[in-house]
């Protein structure tokens, strides 16, 4: 097999699927995409340059100019960490603003599939295998019901230190899930070849065992990993 071997992990916040594509990314010892981090950055940049949400023009500027960097999980902008401050729902909410814009999921595709490496890339996201990597030999689309996922997302940001209201939260996610679906631009849906998992009643160990299983029927010749 000659080509860049990928596996891309698609679906709605708190689906299990960030965690998931890590812990794959981890085991596999592959590179790892977090494309949700790019967004969330720009997003921030955005709040704090003060232009509109509307400035289309500026903003895919702003995406092509980026001076972001990863360190591992470390997201840093022009050296500055800003790991925790992106990891809010309203950050996260700001990125599915900026991320609805055309020219700026344009303006991104280039970095993101310079991620695609040897030995292999794990992608998470929302198109990473309908748009970013349509050749991926394997492609997992996970789900789970909303009030699930708000569970998860709460525990997930109060583990972080982050204050949350469970009722904000479910508004807030419910409103980025509708933007995300709703877009004409690589809205979030799972790819035609993708296998659909849904984690609502799984334990992410149960997914991990799963998708693991996959991994090795798509890459036979990693079945001592
Ligand atoms: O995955 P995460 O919650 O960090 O993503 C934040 C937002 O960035 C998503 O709600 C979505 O609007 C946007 N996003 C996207 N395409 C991706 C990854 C994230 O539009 N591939």
């Amino acid at each position: 097999m000659n080509e860049i071997r990928i596996i891309t992990v698609d679906g709605p916040s708190g689906s299990g699927k960030g965690t998931l594509a890590q812990r794959l990314a981890a085991h596999l010892k592959w590179h790892f995409l977090d494309s949700g981090a790019i967004y969330r950055v720009l997003g921030l940049m955005v709040d704090r340059v003060d232009i509109s949400v509307d400035s289309v023009g500026k903003i895919a500027e702003l995406a092509r100019s980026m001076p972001l960097s990863f360190d591992g999980e470390r997201a840093l902008l022009s050296g500055e960490d800003v790991t925790g401050e992106i990891r809010t729902e309203t950050a996260g909410n700001q990125a599915s603003k900026v991320a609805a814009i055309p020219e700026v999921r344009t303006a991104l595709l280039a970095w993101q599939r310079d991620y695609a490496k040897p030995p292999g890339l794990v992608a998470d996201g929302r198109d990473m295998g309908t748009v970013v990597f349509p050749q991926a030999q394997l492609k997992i689309f996970l789900t789970a019901s909303p009030e699930e996922r708000a569970k998860r997302r709460y525990k997930q940001l109060k583990e972080k230190g982050l204050g949350v209201n469970l009722a904000g939260l479910i508004e807030e996610i419910r409103e980025r899930d509708e933007r995300d679906s709703q877009r004409t631009a690589a809205p979030l849906k799972a790819a035609e070849d993708a296998l659909t998992l849904d984690s609502t009643q799984l334990s992410i160990d149960e997914v991990f065992s799963q998708v693991v299983g996959k991994v090795h029927e798509t890459f036979p010749d990693l079945s001592g990993i």
